[in-house]
């Protein structure tokens, strides 16, 4: 079990492999003195010492010295320069806090926070730091937990205004972490549309560097993602701090080198989206931050962001169950479809062995292009006659289950909705809303907008026998403005609009255990731990490019498992980059997620055909260990021309083993594979090629894997212990 160990001015979380250190300075600041490797005992003396502070934790607070202290969550107003983590602004406009000291609880179990996502689980404890400023009457309760099962420390705070006069929260960072040099590097992901997840490194110099959204979801452009790597930290050694939030919307991530080299890692609010008023009573929960250290390198942290999601963020049956292989029509009919040619790509599907149909965008409404329809979640008769249970029958009678796809956050100016319902849409009084993919974004913060989105889809639901739903939302934030809230409330919306999502999708996740949940936004836009806890896989990318695809799935890996990622092989050219690969390698690539496909297979020539029957085959014997085993990347397609990854089951005694090379090399040029996450002691045959290696061998030496001719040329072997 984890411990919280607290003793006259110290608080230590420990388990057994990592420990989180807090002093209470002289005069009641809470100081962060340690995060890293086990230790049984903390002395402060270096480390302050090392700060500037005096040894015995006194400076002195009138003289600015809040500058020299690491501290768990620093205000902005009264000496430190840095930037803060809480900005709150007092009945006379003023803006400044002074956070003491109070007390301290622990507890069994892990803390939650309602109405926001938050990691959950046995085998943690809860310390709740109760901070209070005497002038404001605001209270703060810093939440830590630490887990047994993994190395991870989750953050959040609550502000409780026990004054009689308002206060405005204009920040309030869910994580600060004071570290006391920056020879660190900041890695981060970053993309775009169909490039999502890159991974970007860069040294950390004077001032911030950061991440960040304001478009109302964590975004293509970013993810609520940053760590601190040592320059020398490779995937397999070397030390990193690693922090993600477990939140869906605009957000901050980043680090600033201070004075004396120091550092402060954040993640939050964004507070160009943000703001909230703090009425006498009322409290406020920042969203969840969880927070991971590795001396392993890349490959460390990210088995512990891993763990955290399998054990402690994916929610009901689906959270370890083999997922289905799925067949969605978009890429195959776009919005030209009618009932017969849906019948015709399942019949083909069913044969090959596909488990769920998934129907796309367009089965409401009038939707024959993206500019209609959106909030008019009733079947399009034109297209499906018999409508959407009768659809649903056949597919089952042909050993298929039905998935749908819906877009519920959004509406349509051409909708019935919206002429029904103008005020329904996210708006500026006066202004003209701009559209974004010709449409409008649902003001969510609306308790009668969130009643509409719910019963939308669980009426649909209910009505037909649906097993999956795609969730899309498919542009971001312009015109933040209700109708529906008071001007000194507006700045809260993009929250507000969260908090309303999150709610209609814990309604439905309740109410529809059995069905399955994919996220999706653009492709990869709403990557996040947040949207997992309520939907167990994201759609990683609308780009299904196998070579593409490498990156993409290789810089998502680094905070998410295989189980995680819907990824799905496309017909060729591929519809986003008009590159031509061969079946096998996008197979050998999509399998290493929510395995799937993206197009009408009676397209495929029959040798491809043969080659799919035996790739579904194939995922299916091994899907446990493709999805939930310990995911290692090998060689980074961000390096050079070959990507490697391989995933081990837990008891590491089956692993599968993927390279991909993009452009072809002489055959002189075939890299050995050094291979992780075996045990040395167990001798694996390659089932493919029938040789055998112990484990300590692979791990060592390597595997010289041959690849076919050509560009674009992919190997998947299967490793399994004798
Ligand atoms: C964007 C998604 O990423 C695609 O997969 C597809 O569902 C389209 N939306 C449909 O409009």
């Amino acid at each position: 079990m984890p411990e919280i160990i607290i003793t006259e001015n110290q608080i230590h979380l420990r388990n057994d492999r990592i420990s989180y250190v807090i002093g209470i300075l002289e005069g009641g600041i809470a100081a962060h003195l340690y995060f890293g490797r086990r230790v049984e005992a903390f002395n402060p003396a270096s480390v302050l010492r090392r700060w500037g502070c005096a040894e015995d934790g006194s400076f002195d607070p009138q003289n600015c010295a809040l500058n020299h202290v690491p501290q768990e969550y620093p205000s902005y107003g009264l000496g430190d320069m840095r930037e803060g983590a809480l900005i709150v602004r007092a009945a006379d406009g003023t803006a400044s806090a002074d956070l003491r000291f109070v007390s301290t609880t622990v507890e069994d179990g892990k803390y939650g926070l309602p109405g926001l996502p938050a990691a959950f689980g046995d085998g943690a404890k809860t310390l709740r730091l109760q901070l209070r400023d005497e002038l404001l009457g605001l209270n703060v309760t810093l939440l830590y937990a630490i887990f047994d099962d993994c190395d991870i420390i989750a953050r959040s705070a609550l502000f409780h205004n026990a004054s009689s006069r308002p206060l405005s929260l204009e920040r309030a960072a869910s994580l600060c972490l004071d570290l006391p040099d920056d020879r660190w590097d900041l890695v981060t992901l970053s993309g775009d549309w169909a490039r999502e997840r890159d991974v970007i490194r860069r040294r950390l110099t004077p001032g911030e560097m950061s991440v960040s959204s304001v478009r109302g979801a964590s975004s293509l452009l970013a993810s609520p993602f940053a760590a601190l790597a040592r320059p020398e930290t490779t995937e397999a050694a070397g030390e990193v701090i690693a922090a993600a939030l477990v939140y869906s919307g605009s957000f901050y991530a980043g680090a600033e080198v201070g004075s004396r080299h120091a550092v402060r890692l954040q993640l939050g609010l964004n507070d160009r989206h943000f703001g909230w008023l703090l009425q006498p009573g009322e409290t406020f929960a920042a969203p969840e931050a969880v927070l991971t250290w590795s001396d392993r390198g890349f490959d460390g942290m990210s088995a512990q962001f891993h763990r955290l999601c399998a054990a402690h963020v994916v929610r009901g049956k689906f959270a370890h169950a083999p997922r289905p292989i799925l067949l969605n029509n978009w890429e195959a009919t776009y919005f030209g479809f009618d009932e017969e040619k849906l019948l015709t790509i399942a019949r083909k599907a069913a044969e090959v062995g596909v488990e769920l149909f998934v129907l796309d965008d367009g089965w409401f409404g009038h939707r024959d292009a993206d500019n209609s329809s959106l909030g008019d979640w009733v079947v399009d008769r034109r297209k499906l006659p018999n409508g959407l249970k009768s659809l649903g029958e056949k597919v089952h009678a042909l050993g298929l289950k039905l998935g749908l796809w819906f877009e519920p956050e959004m509406i349509s100016p051409d909708s019935d909705l919206y002429r029904a319902h103008p005020e329904y849409a996210m708006q500026i009084r006066g202004r003209t809303p701009i559209t974004g993919r010709n449409q409008l974004i649902l003001d969510l913060s609306r308790a009668d907008v969130q009643d509409f989105v719910y019963h939308a889809v669980a009426d649909i639901l209910r009505e037909n026998p649906i097993d999956y739903v795609k969730w899309d939302m498919n542009r971001n934030f312009s015109n933040v403005g209700s109708l529906a809230l008071p001007l000194e409330r507006m700045r809260e919306l993009p929250h507000r609009y969260m908090l309303g999502l999150y709610g209609v999708l814990e309604k439905l996740q309740a109410e529809f255990p059995d069905v399955l949940f994919e996220s999706c936004s653009s492709g990869g836009g709403r990557f996040d731990l947040g949207m997992l806890y309520y939907m167990p896989q994201t759609w990683c990318s609308d780009n299904t490019d196998a070579l593409c695809r490498c990156r993409i799935q290789w810089g998502t890996s680094l905070v998410f498992p295989p189980f995680a990622m819907g990824s799905h092989v496309s017909a060729v050219p591929n519809h986003q980059t008009g590159r031509v690969t061969p079946i096998r390698t996008r197979a050998n690539v999509a399998m290493s997620g929510c395995f799937g496909f993206e197009l009408d297979l009676n397209k495929l020539p029959e040798s491809e055909i043969e080659e799919v029957k035996a790739v579904i085959t194939r995922v299916k014997e091994l899907r446990e260990t493709l999805l939930y085993g310990d995911f290692h990347r090998l060689l980074s397609p961000f390096e050079g021309h070959d990507t490697a990854w391989i995933t081990v089951s837990p008891d590491k005694r089956e692993a599968v083993l993927m390279f991909t090379r993009d452009l072809a090399q002489p055959d002189t040029d075939q890299p050995m594979l050094t291979l992780r996450g075996l045990d040395p002691a167990l001798t694996y045959t390659v089932a493919e090629t029938g040789e055998a290696y112990t484990g300590a061998e692979l791990m060592a030496s390597g595997l010289c894997v041959a690849l076919p001719w050509g560009d674009a040329a992919s190997v998947s072997l299967t490793l399994r212990a004798q």
